[in-house]
């Protein structure tokens, strides 16, 4: 299979390029800065020329997506997956009345804006049927019947996020394109710290199966953990 994946280059967006190549995909592997790409992203791309590319995609940047998606559709390329991964954390722990709205439309911008933005421009590049889907990695904040009163600008935009899969679900049914919000679990990565339970390459693993259809999905179901099991929208 061909997956696209914004935010590449380090945590979840870097396992998931590396469990992929694992598996013996084609991985379009997509960063804001092509010079500053991490090590290992490097490495990987090194190590597996065909299966890795590197592409420069910055999700707030509106040109950049469609100049990626012109780039892959100039050599005729069709892909499988699409998995919208970048996003920020931003304004922890304030509360409602010392937030800084300049930073939740940062995040909007990023975290849902970005998606859209790379949905707009990658659709037309996925081939639709069975094997297709588009993976929204999103986060149990999202949840509206666990809202915890507090990461406002994360929790409202992994929200919209779920809206906007499920959206897309509906939009992309005739197609048999399967679409999901899925949280990755609370994983150690540069967002997730070190306390994290879980690491990034366990979680890749799941979601890979999810791509891969080895999980059982409850057909209704658009809000997943890795695992695949339904979450609480
Ligand atoms: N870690 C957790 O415990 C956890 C829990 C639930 C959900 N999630 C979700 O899992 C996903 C991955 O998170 P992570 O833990 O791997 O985060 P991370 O380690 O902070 O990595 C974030 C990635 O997003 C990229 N990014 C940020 N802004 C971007 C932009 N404007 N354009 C393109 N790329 C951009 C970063 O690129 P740069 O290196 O250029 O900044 C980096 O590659 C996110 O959607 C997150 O919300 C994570």
């Amino acid at each position: 299979m061909k997956l696209f994946i914004t935010g590449a280059n380090r945590g979840l967006g870097l396992a998931l390029t590396t469990e992929a190549v694992k598996r013996g995909h084609t991985v379009f592997a997509s960063v804001r800065n092509t010079v500053k790409q991490a090590d290992q992203l490097k490495q990987l791309s090194s190590l597996f020329p065909n299966r890795v590319h590197v592409l420069s995609l910055d999700v707030t940047e509106e040109a950049t997506c469609q100049a990626a998606a012109e780039t892959l559709k100039a050599e005729n390329i069709a892909i499988d997956v699409i998995i919208n991964n970048a996003a920020i954390l931003n304004e922890r722990s304030k509360t409602i009345e010392e937030i800084d709205m300049e930073k939740v439309e940062q995040s909007f911008n990023i975290n849902l804006f970005g998606p859209m933005r790379v949905v707009k421009h990658f659709l037309p590049l996925l081939s639709k049927g069975p094997d297709a889907s588009i993976i929204n990695i999103s986060s149990e904040a999202g949840s509206f019947q666990n809202a915890y009163g507090g990461d406002y600008p994360y929790g409202l935009t992994k929200a919209a996020l779920n809206m906007f899969s499920q959206q897309l679900k509906k939009y992309l049914a005739k197609d048999e394109v399967s679409v999901y919000a899925v949280h990755p679990g609370w994983i150690k990565t540069d967002m997730g710290g070190e306390k994290a339970p879980g690491t990034p390459g366990e979680s890749a693993h799941g979601i890979l199966d999810i791509i891969e259809k080895k999980q059982k999905i409850d057909k209704n179901a658009s809000f997943l953990s890795f695992k695949g099991e339904p979450m609480p929208q």
